[in-house]
């Protein structure tokens, strides 16, 4: 294990997921951790990560000193170089220029950390403050144009400082100074992957779990199913897990949920048929926050009921992945985190919580559940919003609106598929836009929906575009809908980017 101490940096779990690339496990920690504690974890290396402090400045986030002295490999970045400069003997000062965007760097002398890599080398420099002047027991490696201790070392130490940001693309050989670190130096061995990383899981929800029991709330997405198939194969039995149908999933895709989780990996779930419930509570409805409000209100109503007929459950499990942890490491408080697709349970709800997906990225846990042995229905499934199509209605929400959503959305993904699309496009689904519009059908005059087809092209669904269909994927689509479902007359496609549009209509 290499563990990357976390000083804030907006790059700082690219570290960590460099390092897993690279075949070594590693996991980010809070920076106050102490050299005890890190004693106990016996990394083989530990990495100081950026962060947007000035060490001089009141509360900066420190480190303890003694984790100098276990004879742990260290390599700071960034902020962290300026940190092990400032705790050794350097100096850190406010530069005049700040360094920000991609610098040559000129390697000064041969040093392990650079092994292999050229002179001289682009790197992404981001930084106000810079080294002034280093402890006697180092020596400068590179140099930019703006940093004279551009990259230190204390070779017998094994202590390096880079000013610059080796887990960004922008450095042309990051990878391979992270690589050097993580093997060379470190000694790591780089055999890692996820069936380490599932048999680790397993033993450590094993221990944490003993013989109590597990709750799971199921929605049908990547990441509560992976959890769920991967806590089946640490405890069995003593997972339960709730799926809460309130009438707004996709067509199809309940019975899929059970088919694939209860059928074929055995997962022992209570499904609550909630629709009647959902409806009522939302019939006439037309404002879209107060419909997202009443759907996760009710939906922890729902599980609240289900949870307290159980028994002794003690902890609840979560899918929530590595870019949901804002905080840093251990520092968040381990209360129930409102977890945006289920809305968050009531405080009077007491568990520990079990989330073993909290390290990985969005396609990390979607190797693990490849590993897992789940199908690409499941692990590729495209983001889906907790209140579902609820919010692809517009105006009132009705049966008949619904229904018209419901359909067409079938057809669309049945289309993607078809073509070949589904990994190309992000998102992909069909709004009833509530507006009627006169169309003619055989000789007949009809008055009835238009359905919108968004499909965008995202990494994040932070920024959107959307996807250039091909007319012929398109065309068979709006055919398809308009003669496959009732109360649909017309077909218009939504080509508007996020910003200014959002991703949903609503
Ligand atoms: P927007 O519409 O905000 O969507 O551009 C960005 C991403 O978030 C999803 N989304 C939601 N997910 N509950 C969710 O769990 C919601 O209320 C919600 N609203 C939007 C949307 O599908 C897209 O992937």
């Amino acid at each position: 294990t290499i563990i990357v101490l976390d000083y804030g940096s907006q790059y700082n779990q690219l570290i960590a997921r460099r390092i897993r690339e690279i075949g070594v496990f590693s996991e980010l920690k809070s920076h106050k951790i102490s050299a005890s504690e890190i004693k106990e974890l016996a990394p083989k290396g530990i990495i100081l990560s950026g962060g947007p402090n000035s060490v001089y400045e009141e509360g900066a986030f420190d480190i303890d000193p003694e984790i100098f002295k276990l004879g742990i490999p260290v390599l700071g970045i960034c902020y962290g170089m300026q940190l092990m400069m400032h705790k050794l003997g350097g100096l850190v000062e406010s530069a005049s220029e700040a360094e920000y965007g991609v610098a040559p760097l000129e390697l000064k002398k041969d040093n392990a950390l650079f092994s292999g890599t050229p002179s001289p080398q682009n790197v992404l420099m981001s930084h106000g403050d810079r080294v002034t002047a280093i402890p006697e027991s180092f020596s400068v490696t590179a140099t930019s144009p703006n940093s004279p201790f551009a990259a230190v070392e204390d070779e017998a130490h094994n202590f390096f400082g880079i000013q610059f940001h080796p887990e960004v693309r922008h450095s042309e050989y990051g990878k391979n100074i992270l690589r050097n670190f993580a093997l060379n130096i470190c000694g790591a061995k780089g055999d890692w992957s996820m069936e380490n990383f599932i048999e680790m899981q397993i033993s450590t929800i094993r221990k944490k779990v003993g013989n109590k029991r597990v709750l799971l709330g199921l929605s049908g997405g990547v990441d509560s199913s992976v959890v769920g198939v991967l806590l089946n194969h640490a405890i069995g039995d003593q997972l339960t897990s709730i799926f809460v149908d309130h009438g707004f999933l996709r067509k199809g895709e309940a019975d899929q949920v059970m088919e694939t989780l209860s059928g074929k990996f055995g997962l022992n779930i209570i499904k609550v048929d909630a629709q009647k419930r959902f409806m009522n509570k939302l019939n006439g409805l037309s404002d879209p926050e107060q419909k997202r409000k009443i759907i996760g209100a009710e939906f922890i109503a729902v599980f609240d009921d289900e949870a307290t007929k159980l028994d002794g459950i003690e902890f609840l499990a979560q899918g929530t992945l590595y870019t949901d942890v804002i905080e840093s490491g251990t520092d968040t408080a381990a209360v129930i985190k409102s977890h945006h697709n289920v809305g968050g349970l009531p405080e009077d709800m007491q568990f520990s919580l079990i989330e073993p997906l909290n390290t990985l990225f969005k396609d990390e846990v979607r190797a693990l559940g490849t590993q897992l042995g789940m199908p690409d229905e499941i692990v590729w499934r495209q983001p889906f919003p907790g209140p579902g199509l609820a919010i692809r209605v517009l105006g009132d929400m009705t049966n008949e609106k619904l229904e018209t959503v419901r359909e067409s959305d079938a057809i669309l993904r049945e289309e993607i598929t078809a073509a070949g699309l589904e990994r190309d496009v992000w998102q992909y689904f069909t709004v009833n836009t509530d507006v009627k519009s006169v169309g003619v059908m055989g000789d007949q005059r009809t008055y009835d929906y238009t359905i919108a087809v968004r499909a965008i092209t995202s990494i994040d669904g932070m920024t959107a575009d959307f996807a250039k269909l091909p007319w012929e994927v398109l065309s068979k689509i709006s055919n398809r809908i308009v003669n496959e479902v009732s109360h649909v007359n017309r077909i218009v496609y939504d080509v508007t980017p996020k910003p200014p549009a959002t991703v949903e209509w609503q």
